[in-house]
């Protein structure tokens, strides 16, 4: 992981849990200053020990030196205030998938930031073109979609919203490649087309074990042995965090207006009960 010459010098990451986290390791990995901002404390230092079990395990198998791994950890800061983004030249906004809370944070990373940087966004399914109108800087509004576990996972969905212009979609592009990740476009629709193929798959797999079709070990092992998933999609669910899927599906369901979209009755259920997922300790599996 060459951390030489990074693309953007300072890169500013808002929200420290599951991806996050994930983002700031990656962009520390190539030479880049992060500061990570997450309103909630205790999220901040579980995200911060979570880049450090990652990168522990980099070192583990001599992907990295233990030196290396502590200068990635030294180029992280931590904050609790928005106001520490500074002049970072790109923000990745990775906090609740909830469009009403986003477009409050763009409005203020608008204000707070220099003209030029570009605003962009790890939203999962909302649409940019809402987000980016939240700011006076459209243009450099873009949607930058990484994908769970970031530090491994090569995708990056690069979503244009309507205003997003030609220059700031290149820049988004290199800087994706920059991080060692491969980059690819697609168009402002509810939940781009990541999501729009991979949640209703998982929604249908509640749907079975809510209907009793199979249990959800055996939902998992068809998928797995059956289609040559690495995961099976209850456990894929759990990975991604159930109220991230519940909340996708809303997207899909409302943006869409199909009926097909509607989320499982199960998935609320799991979400009402605090069954989140790996981060809750629980969820359709139960996590040490
Ligand atoms: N950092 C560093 N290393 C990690 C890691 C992390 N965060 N997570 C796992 N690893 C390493 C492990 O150390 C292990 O290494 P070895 O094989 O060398 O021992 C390796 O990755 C495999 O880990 P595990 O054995 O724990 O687990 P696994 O075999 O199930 O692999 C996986 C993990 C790579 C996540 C694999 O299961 C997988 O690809 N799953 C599917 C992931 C996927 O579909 N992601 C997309 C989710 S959807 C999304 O992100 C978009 C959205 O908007 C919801
Ligand atoms: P998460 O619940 O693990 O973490 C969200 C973090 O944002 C929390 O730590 C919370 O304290 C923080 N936060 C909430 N409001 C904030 C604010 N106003 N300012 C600063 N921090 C705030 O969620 P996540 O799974 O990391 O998802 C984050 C975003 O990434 C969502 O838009 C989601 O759709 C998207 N996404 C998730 C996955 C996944 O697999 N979980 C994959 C790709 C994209």
């Amino acid at each position: 992981m060459p951390a030489s010459t990074p693309f953007f010098p300072r890169v500013a990451v808002i929200g420290a849990g599951t991806m996050g986290n994930g983002i700031a390791q990656t962009f520390a990995s190539f030479g880049s200053k992060v500061e990570l901002v997450d309103v909630n404390k205790e999220a901040l230092a579980g995200g911060m020990q979570t880049i450090e079990k990652s990168l522990g395990r980099f070192v583990k198998k001599d992907k990295l030196t233990q030196d290396e791994a502590g200068a990635i950890l030294g180029r992280i800061s931590a904050s609790s205030e928005l106001q520490f983004v500074g002049d970072a030249a790109l923000v990745v906004e990775a906090i609740v998938e909830r469009v009403d809370v986003k477009t409050e944070v763009f409005g203020q990373l608008d204000e707070i930031t220099p003209s030029t940087t570009i605003l962009s966004s790890n939203t999962s399914s909302i649409s940019i073109t809402e987000i980016a109108a939240a700011t006076g800087r459209a243009d450099r509004v873009i949607g930058m979609h990484f994908m769970n576990p970031v530090p491994l996972m090569k995708l990056v969905e690069v979503i244009r919203g309507q205003e997003t212009s030609d220059e700031t979609t290149r820049t988004v592009m290199a800087c994706s490649e920059s991080i060692g990740k491969v980059p690819v476009e697609a168009n402002d629709y509810p939940g781009f087309v990541s999501n729009r193929v991979l949640m209703p798959m998982i929604n249908e797999a509640v749907f079975c074990l809510m209907e009793g079709v199979a249990e959800k070990e055996a939902i998992d092992t068809v998928m797995k042995l059956g289609m040559n998933h690495p995961m099976g999609p209850l456990t894929l669910a759990d990975l991604i965090g159930l109220d991230v899927c519940l909340d996708i599906m809303e997207v899909l369901h409302s943006g869409l207006g199909d009926p097909k979209y509607r989320p499982c009755p199960l998935l609320r259920r799991m979400v009402a009960a605090g069954r989140l997922g790996r981060k809750a300790g629980k969820g359709f599996y139960d996590y040490d």
